[in-house]
């Protein structure tokens, strides 16, 4: 069995520490690591994080393709993906890192610390930050493995959560919206959003003026999933026109975010460089050795994607 392992080459040892992780628990596989010169061998498995230009291509018998990743949305556009199952990284390790951020987020804004920062910039004693305010009301989109695992850390932080999907879920103590025809509603109880959906067709630039507009006034958008989910422009209006009180930015519609972006230096706005959940290469090769077992059974792999929906 081959397989090769392809990680971009800014993650620096990435591709060897996964190679060296995969071999561990498949011993007897061949394992390559891509150097960017073409594929010459056939490649049974794929391994790969935002995979180079053409290489997809060069794999057209992979029995599987694993992404080292919650997203796929990097590969889902190309072309030449083979027809195989396109397999993603289920939790791994990422849902108690975002469940982490996204109570930092809640603690964040319930306790005023926006307020604090802005005061402290302009040398101001303010003590009035609001934080005997009641705690926000937190909404979840997304609950696949990572919404589910933050909404109910936010729950047992005892903020009262609701969360929304495209099929209706049930979550103990958490209120369930699903599909176009709640999400209004959905929005309108909304005071601190935590986006956790997949970038696909149907969520590409889904949180725009008029999303930001259906929250409540001062409410605050903290987008922990994929850039290209809310509408940059429109998120900076609703900032700057009063409507909304801040927003914490983990991904962005370009990555690395330029040098002059007005995110930056917004009083508003919290910037992180993509880190809110990071992969961790021990339990992801354990997921991905599973199924790659899985397969040579026989058996389906578990958390492949759906081609229609794209995630
Ligand atoms: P997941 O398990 O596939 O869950 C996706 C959730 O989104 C599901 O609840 C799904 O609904 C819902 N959804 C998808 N399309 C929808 C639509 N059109 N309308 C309403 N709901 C929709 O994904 P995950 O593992 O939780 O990961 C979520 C995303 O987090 C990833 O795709 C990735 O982009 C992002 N992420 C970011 C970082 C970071 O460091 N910033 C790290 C890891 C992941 P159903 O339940 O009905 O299927
Ligand atoms: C990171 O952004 C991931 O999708 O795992």
């Amino acid at each position: 069995m081959h397989i090769l392992v392809s990680m971009p080459s800014h993650q620096g040892d990435k591709a060897r520490d996964w190679a060296q992780a995969l071999q561990h628990r498949l011993p007897t596989a061949q394992i390559a690591i891509d150097t960017g010169a073409p594929v010459d061998q056939t490649v049974d498995y794929l391994v790969t994080w935002q995979p180079r230009a053409g290489l997809l291509a060069q794999v057209p018998n992979a029995r599987a393709i694993f992404t080292a990743s919650a997203g796929v949305d990097a590969l889902m556009n190309d072309p030449t993906l083979p027809h195989c199952p396109v397999v993603r990284l289920c939790d791994a390790g990422m849902g108690d890192q975002m469940a982490s951020f996204a109570l930092y987020a809640a603690f964040h804004y319930w306790r005023g610390f926006d307020r604090m920062r802005v005061a402290q910039n302009r040398a101001s004693w303010s003590p009035d930050t609001g934080a005997v305010a009641p705690r926000p009301s937190v909404g979840v989109l997304g609950l696949g493995a990572l919404g589910q695992v933050t909404a109910r850390a936010l729950r047992e932080a005892g903020f009262p959560v609701s969360g929304w999907s495209r099929r209706k879920r049930d979550i103990d103590g958490v209120s369930t919206y699903a599909g176009s025809a709640e999400f209004e509603e959905f929005l309108a109880q909304t005071n601190l959003l935590i986006c956790l959906l997949p970038l696909t067709p149907d969520t590409h630039h889904l949180l725009d003026h008029a999303r930001f507009a259906a929250m409540p006034r001062e409410a605050v958008v903290v987008n922990l999933a994929r850039g290209d989910i809310l509408v940059e422009g429109d998120l900076l209006a609703a900032l700057d026109n009063g409507h909304l009180r801040g927003a914490m930015l983990d991904v962005f519609a370009t990555e690395p975010l330029a040098e002059d972006h007005p995110f930056w230096a917004h009083e508003k706005v919290v910037v992180t460089p993509h880190i809110a959940a990071e992969t961790l290469v021990e339990p992801g090769a354990d997921q991905i050795s599973d199924n790659i077992n899985r397969i040579e059974r026989g058996d389906k792999p578990l958390g492949a994607v759906d081609r229609d929906a794209g995630y």
